[in-house]
């Protein structure tokens, strides 16, 4: 037995791959690294959850207090307070269900009393220092109020004021459709449907000390059929009055942009400081515009495929708070073809094109062209302030200029992504992106951005984007894929708390919580840690834990960039041997002539590619198993369907992953001839009709006895296999005779107690009838094997 690292060789993967030119070799970039199921997660303790109440649902909205250490979540009927630490520990609830008049009054309009007249929690955003800002769809009637949370941790106050506002313009009456909303500074900014038809979509500016204000209505350049997802503010300049309201949404495209119906994502802007018109677009936005957000790859026929179907942003921070960057969740509109993508914005270029041109046409019938005119000035979407040029409030705006800003809402040119491409697309699975959360790392080789990616089947993808020579060429590692609620739902709230390194989760049937990162599973060797290539993992000596930058440990192995073990671990091998700790899978396997055996190997990392080679002694030259008539290569081992004489040999099974080869089992395969068989059962018949004991013990036992025992361990670790039929068959037949001649036979229940004994320890004394019935025993329960798969096939056979 060596290291497992003690043969890791330096390989060049692609050329290892592309001159031995096997069948299976493809690339597996696109597949996890590690697939954690959710009873795995549970069973890891990588998860808590929080299963919902039985009158309740949709754990739909969020709000991370860190300070607090709380996380409130708005459902139906109710707001929760968990504890950050432990979602399951401690939460506290108030139901908030919607009165019994309003409920009567929703199913007497029509709607559904389950799914739609009840008071789904919709905006909860902190709005002082004590109290946050609640709002529901109080069945199809919204309604508002104050949630008293405390100053202090300790305060632990939650508490729903009891008199209610009106909640039209913040909450949309439909449950089903998607409102995003900020609280800045006393005011709402809510992107939402303001009536009870759900056609009235508008960006509302409510509560506070101005007059609401509202986009204009009824104008499908403006805003058409929108849903919305996500509303931030992002400073323009040093000067606050310059700061800006961000939106992001999707919306059917402009009538003559597109032929056909067609959706596009966008982002609108709009000032904070923005306070209507004086003549004209009176407590309407004069600030608004907006643009087209692409996320496309292109085709090899020229035809680029979309991803239009904006589902989530997220915003990370840099240290120039005005230019962070925005990383878009996006699906396809196309009913034939699922995927979704990633994409990334930079602030300049998307108000780059907010400084360009503007979409203009002369009429309906006309296309849609730059505007080529003179714009006037102050330019429409500038906002007021000493910045950039002379006027106070949007009150005092020239006519020409609110004129204009209300027929040119949207931008001519779209914003592409950074790199002119998604950094991550997925086509080719069942389940489509819905959320994304971004944590920046710090690793040893530099810092990395680590994107969450929720998807509607309730799993969470972790990826990390690496350059691989520039940040123009990124090199994407899906590091886990875990399965996060019991059953498959769509994950539709995340938040991440840097301080706990939690990432928490809300769905339609509870709320999870997750660590960030589950070191531990990585493996238990150095180049394992190495190889996974998690920014937030490293080898410590002696084993995978969370990296710390700043710990200064000499002992710390990590390359994210390269994931090479080699120059990481290598003189930590003697170590890892010192320890024991990984130990090469060293084993022998026996197998009759003209039947099949499967020898079984399956790597810990999804990624890996298994590689078999086979050398006939242990200083002959190695050679590579290729997928052939009698070979078939599969993600769990190697099958041999008919063994000859020849196949007896060594079997390596090697793990290729990322250029890096480690041998992960090696197998001496022995194939019996059947002659040798015969003679093995002609033997054993014999002793049993003669009645001495079978001495097992003895290793200066005859060769016939020692390969009787060999076998049987052989045949009882593999019971699946052919021989083993083949095998028990003769036994079988054998053993029916013999009973004729002996007429006590050992209680069955007795031998399978013993039947663990047996192959555990090689020390057991065995009887011969025992071992008969062992075999009868063994071959009944291959025979039931054989019947259960033969059912799927045929009728089953009376008995
Ligand atoms: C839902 O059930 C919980 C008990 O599990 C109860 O405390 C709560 O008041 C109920 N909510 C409503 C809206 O009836
Ligand atoms: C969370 O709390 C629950 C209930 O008290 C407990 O069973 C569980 O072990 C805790 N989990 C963790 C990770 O602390
Ligand atoms: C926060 O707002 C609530 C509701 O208006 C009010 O009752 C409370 O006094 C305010 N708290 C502070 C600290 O201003
Ligand atoms: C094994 O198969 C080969 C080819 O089918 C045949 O010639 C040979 O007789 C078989 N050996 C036994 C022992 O069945």
């Amino acid at each position: 037995m060596g290291s497992l690292w003690g043969s890791i060789m330096l390989l060049c993967g692609v050329v290892l791959l592309s001159t031995e030119g096997s069948r299976v070799q493809q690339t597996k970039n696109n597949v996890p690294r590690l697939k954690l199921s959710y009873k795995d997660m549970l069973e890891s303790k990588n998860l808590v959850t929080f299963e919902g109440l039985a009158n309740s649902s949709a754990y739909h909205t969020f709000l991370l207090d860190e300070e607090k250490g709380r996380l409130v979540v708005g459902a139906k009927d109710h707001i929760f307070s968990f504890n950050l630490l432990n979602i399951s520990k401690d939460y506290a609830q108030i139901p908030w269900p919607a009165s019994l008049t309003r409920r009567d009054e929703c199913k007497w309009a029509g709607k559904d009393l389950s799914r739609e007249c009840s008071n789904f929690i919709k905006v909860l955003q902190p709005f002082n220092q004590t109290h946050l800002y609640v709002c529901g769809t109080g069945a199809f009637h919204p309604v508002c109020s104050y949630l008293e949370v405390g100053k202090k941790p300790e305060d632990s106050v939650f508490r729903l004021e009891p008199h209610t506002e009106n909640g039209r313009g913040k909450s949309p009456y439909d449950p089903r459709l998607l409102t995003a909303s900020m609280l800045i500074d006393g005011e709402l900014y809510a992107g939402t449907s303001a009536d009870f038809m759900g056609r009235d979509f508008a960006i509302f500016r409510t509560l506070g000390k101005h007059h609401p204000i509202r986009t204009e209505q009824h104008d499908s350049r403006w805003l058409n059929d929108p849903r919305f997802v996500g509303v931030h503010l992002i400073p323009e300049s040093d000067n606050p009055e310059d700061d800006k309201i961000y939106l992001f949404f999707r919306e059917n495209a402009l009538d003559g942009e597109h032929a056909g119906k067609a959706t596009h994502a966008r982002i609108g802007q709009l000032c904070k400081n923005d306070l209507g018109g004086h003549r004209s677009l009176v407590n309407k936005w004069t600030t608004f515009l907006k643009a087209r957000l692409v996320c496309s790859v292109p085709g090899s026929n020229g035809i680029d495929t979309h991803f239009d179907e904006l589902q989530d942003v997220f915003l990370m921070s840099s240290k120039d708070p005005k230019s962070p960057i925005i990383y878009g969740v996006f699906t396809t509109s196309s009913n034939i073809f699922k995927g979704s993508a990633v994409c990334m914005y930079s602030m300049t270029d998307i108000r780059r094109v907010f400084l360009g041109p503007y979409a203009h046409r002369d009429g309906p019938n006309y296309q849609w062209v730059p505007f080529q005119g003179r714009v006037p000035y102050p330019r429409p979407g500038t906002c007021p302030s000493k910045t950039f040029g002379g006027f106070d409030t949007t009150k005092d705006l020239p006519d020409e200029v609110v004129t204009f800003a209300r027929s040119h809402p949207a931008m001519f040119n779209p914003i592409y992504p950074i790199n002119n491409r998604p950094i991550i697309v997925k086509t080719d699975v069942d389940y489509q992106f819905t959320q994304i959360v971004v944590d920046k790392v710090e690793a040893e080789d530099g810092q990395y951005d680590v994107m969450f990616i929720g998807t509607d089947m309730g799993t969470i993808l972790k990826v990390v984007s690496i350059p691989r020579g520039s940040w123009h060429d990124l090199e994407e590692v899906l590091l886990e894929e875990m399965t996060v609620f019991r059953e498959p739902t769509a994950i539709t709230a995340m938040e991440l708390s840097t301080k706990q390194q939690q990432l928490y989760l809300g769905s339609d049937i509870g709320v999870s919580q997750m660590s960030l990162h589950r070191c531990e599973v990585y493996g238990k060797a150095c180049a394992e840690c190495c190889l996974a290539r998690d920014p937030y993992c490293a080898w410590d000596g002696t084993e995978c834990s969370r990296y710390f930058p700043m710990a200064k440990r000499r002992t710390r192995r990590q390359d994210i960039r390269n994931g090479d073990p080699l120059t990481q671990c290598s003189d930590l091998q003697h170590h890892d041997e010192l320890n024991g700790q990984t130990t090469l899978l060293d084993k022998t396997v026996y197998g009759v002539e003209n039947s099949s055996t499967f020898l079984e190997c399956s790597p810990k990392s999804l990624r890996a590619l298994t590689y078999w080679q086979y050398q006939r002694s242990t200083d002959d030259h190695k050679q590579e198993i290729k997928s052939e008539e009698r070979y078939i290569r599969t993600d769990q081992g190697l099958l041999i369907r008919t063994l000859e004489k020849k196949d007896s040999g060594i079997y390596l099974c090697q793990a290729v992953e990322h250029g890096f080869m480690q041998t992960l089992l090696k197998v001496t395969l022995e194939v019996i001839d059947t002659e040798r068989l015969e003679d093995l059962l002609h033997h054993d018949e014999e002793v049993a009709a003669s009645g001495p004991a079978l001495d097992l013990s003895s290793p200066r036992e005859t060769p016939n006895h020692k390969l009787w025992y060999r076998d049987f361990l052989s045949l009882v670790n593999h019971p699946t296999l052919n021989s083993v039929d083949e095998f028990c068959e003769q036994v079988w037949k054998r053993e029916k005779k013999h009973r004729k001649q002996k007429a006590h036979l050992v209680q069955q229940a007795q031998m399978q107690q013993q039947q663990q004994k047996v192959v555990i320890n090689p020390h057991t004394h065995m009887h011969a009838q025992e071992l008969s019935a062992k075999w009868k025993h063994l071959q009944e329960r291959q025979k039931g094997r054989n019947r259960r798969t033969h059912e799927l096939e045929r009728a089953p056979r009376s008995v």
